[in-house]
């Protein structure tokens, strides 16, 4: 049971980086935060947004070195909100999409805490949009698929491969970026023909976004090729292509900043 006496969780999307995409409900709980536990995922011009005096507190994780274990994450939440804290848990994109908000979410409702979900853009469509890729287009892909690449302890990664083989199918894999060459190759293996177009948009929406189309056959190499370790989305589908016509996001090209104008 939920009881009110206690103080409240708020688990926020922060969204994949630009500030602009936060939403008007996110901005507004983080300036009334007494405390926001936040990930490494949340972008240095969002954190910039928490008021000087908000307390902060790291719950990132990196792979392979995970910097909290979940369980004292969610323990900590409790503790904060018992402590009669208004707490902002702030994720990288939206909580409910490989975002380990349920499980946060799950842990608050058994120890009886009252929470929020707010909602987030996901890095899918955030990313594809700054990259110039519609997910779906009519004469191209019917439907999109959302699919991990993140395996546990080095397993093999177990897809529906013969299903996710789907040329009228866009496919966007998070977490991609280390099993790429698996992806491309079980994808083919299944029948998606190798010329078909891919992409990866490494750190979307940020000042320094970039984006590499490439095919399916080729990508692996190229994406290797640009040894960058940031957050990387993978597209895969005849949409991609519509990003030669469509890219319009300057990454050089400042965008005007969420808060700016009050500041100014
Ligand atoms: C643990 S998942 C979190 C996803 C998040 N909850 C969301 O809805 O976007 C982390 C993965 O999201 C993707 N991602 C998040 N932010 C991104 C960004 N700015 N650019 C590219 N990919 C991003 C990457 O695939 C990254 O490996």
């Amino acid at each position: 049971m939920v009881t009110e006496s206690v103080g409240r969780v708020h688990i926020v999307g922060a969204g994949p980086g630009d500030p602009d995409l936060l939403t008007v409900k996110a901005l507004r709980l983080i300036r009334a935060a007494d405390v926001v536990v936040y990930d490494k995922l949340v972008s240095p011009a969002i954190m910039a947004l928490i008021p000087a005096g908000t307390a902060r507190i790291f719950a990132g994780k990196v792979a392979r070195n995970h910097h909290m274990p979940q369980a004292d994450i969610n323990d900590l939440l409790v503790g904060l909100a018992r402590s009669g804290r208004r707490v902002v848990r702030l994720k990288g994109g939206d909580p409910f999409t490989f975002g380990r908000g349920g499980e946060e979410a799950g842990h608050l409702a058994a120890a009886g805490i009252a929470f929020e979900v707010v909602p987030g853009v996901t890095s899918a469509s955030a990313c594809s949009a700054y990259a110039g890729i519609p997910l779906t287009h009519r004469d191209l892909a019917h439907g999109v698929r959302f699919v991990t690449g993140h395996t546990k302890d080095g397993q093999p990664l177990v897809l529906d491969w013969p299903r996710l083989a789907d040329p009228d199918t866009t496919l966007v894999v998070y977490m991609g970026r280390t099993s790429a060459g698996t992806i491309c190759h079980q994808l083919i293996r299944h029948g998606l023909p190798p010329g078909t177009p891919a992409a990866a948009i490494i750190n979307g929406t940020r000042p320094d976004q970039q984006t590499l189309i490439a095919t399916l056959s080729d990508l692996p190499r190229q994406l290797e090729a640009m040894n960058r370790s940031a957050p990387t989305l993978l597209v895969i589908g005849r949409v991609v292509d519509l990003a030669r016509t469509l890219a319009w996001f300057a990454p050089d090209t400042p965008l005007p900043r969420a808060g700016d104008a009050e500041s100014g």
